[in-house]
């Protein structure tokens, strides 16, 4: 029986091992998932325990997503590009490190609006979670990029780097709405303070608002419902990526249609 862990601080709250352990009931795999609480100094040591007790992969949140980058001796593009990690699969000479948030939100954002190709994307921050979604933006052929962010400096920072990469990337100082089809909030604003990182003013009544975050309704979706504008929280994005992260450790594709919904009674 394969084992795996999911790695965080903290960690309590994750679905990870109950969404691995409903796809290994459809595709009748027999293994074993469990939360591992790491100390912030530990994620190094952690990594070595699992691997020296037989871990086949572990799944890495915050705050260690960066860590897990620079620990894996294999890396792919997004990992590489991001410099975040959300997949450790452990093999017998080495570390290979993957990220599937960015797919998994592409994929969410299929399943609930259709192709975002051509479309104008506002993201707003500019942590970890902002950076880790912008290649797969750009795999599918968005029209352009606006960033946003609290302090506008690292939106400018980010612009530096990315647009070197990727064309039609763009710093929005001061919100204009006027020609956004999408905004994406990976702030971790409505967990760390109960505000939304800005104003929804539009009259745009097509434009959707998409929260990374997931469990209680955010600051940001709760203004995105009271304008009646078309707004989803990211429990679709984390049932995507884990489904992603599945393929990677077992060949085979999970059935993600029923366990949003599943989900969503137990959160
Ligand atoms: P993560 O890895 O989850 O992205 P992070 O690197 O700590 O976490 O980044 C948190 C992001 O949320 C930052 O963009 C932060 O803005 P600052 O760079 O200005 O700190 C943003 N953020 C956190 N609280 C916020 C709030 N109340 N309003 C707006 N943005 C907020």
């Amino acid at each position: 029986m394969k084992k795996f862990a999911v790695l965080g601080n903290p960690i309590n709250h994750s679905l990870s091992p109950q969404i691995h352990l409903e796809f290994a009931r459809q595709l009748e795999i027999s293994l074993s998932f469990v939360k591992k609480t790491v100390p912030l100094d530990s994620f190094e040591r952690i990594v070595s325990e699992l691997k020296n007790d037989k871990f086949y992969g572990a799944n890495v949140t915050l705050p260690f997503k960066s860590h897990a980058a620079k620990i894996a001796q294999h890396k792919s593009n997004e990992v590489i590009d991001t410099h975040s990690a959300n997949t450790l699969t452990f093999l017998d000479d080495y570390i290979k490190a993957d990220s599937t948030d960015g797919m998994g939100l592409l994929a969410d954002l299929e399943n609930k609006i259709g192709s975002i190709a051509n479309t104008k994307i506002l993201l707003l921050g500019a942590g970890g979670a902002a950076n880790a979604v912008i290649p797969a933006l750009y795999q599918n052929h968005i029209n352009q990029l606006f960033l946003w962010n609290r302090t506008i400096q690292k939106s400018h920072d980010m612009q530096l780097f990315w647009s070197k990469k990727y064309s039609h990337v763009v710093v929005m100082e001061n919100i204009d709405l006027a020609n956004i089809d999408l905004i994406i909030n990976a702030t971790s604003a409505g967990v760390d303070s109960q505000v939304s990182p800005i104003q929804i003013n539009t009259t745009n009544k097509d434009l959707v608002c998409y929260d990374m975050m997931y469990g209680q309704k955010t600051p940001f979706l709760q203004l995105a419902q009271k304008k009646n504008l078309t707004h989803f929280d990211g429990l679709g994005m984390l049932v995507q990526q884990a489904a992603l992260s599945f393929e990677i450790w077992h060949q085979m594709k999970a059935d993600t249609n029923k366990i949003e919904a599943e989900l969503r009674l137990t959160i």
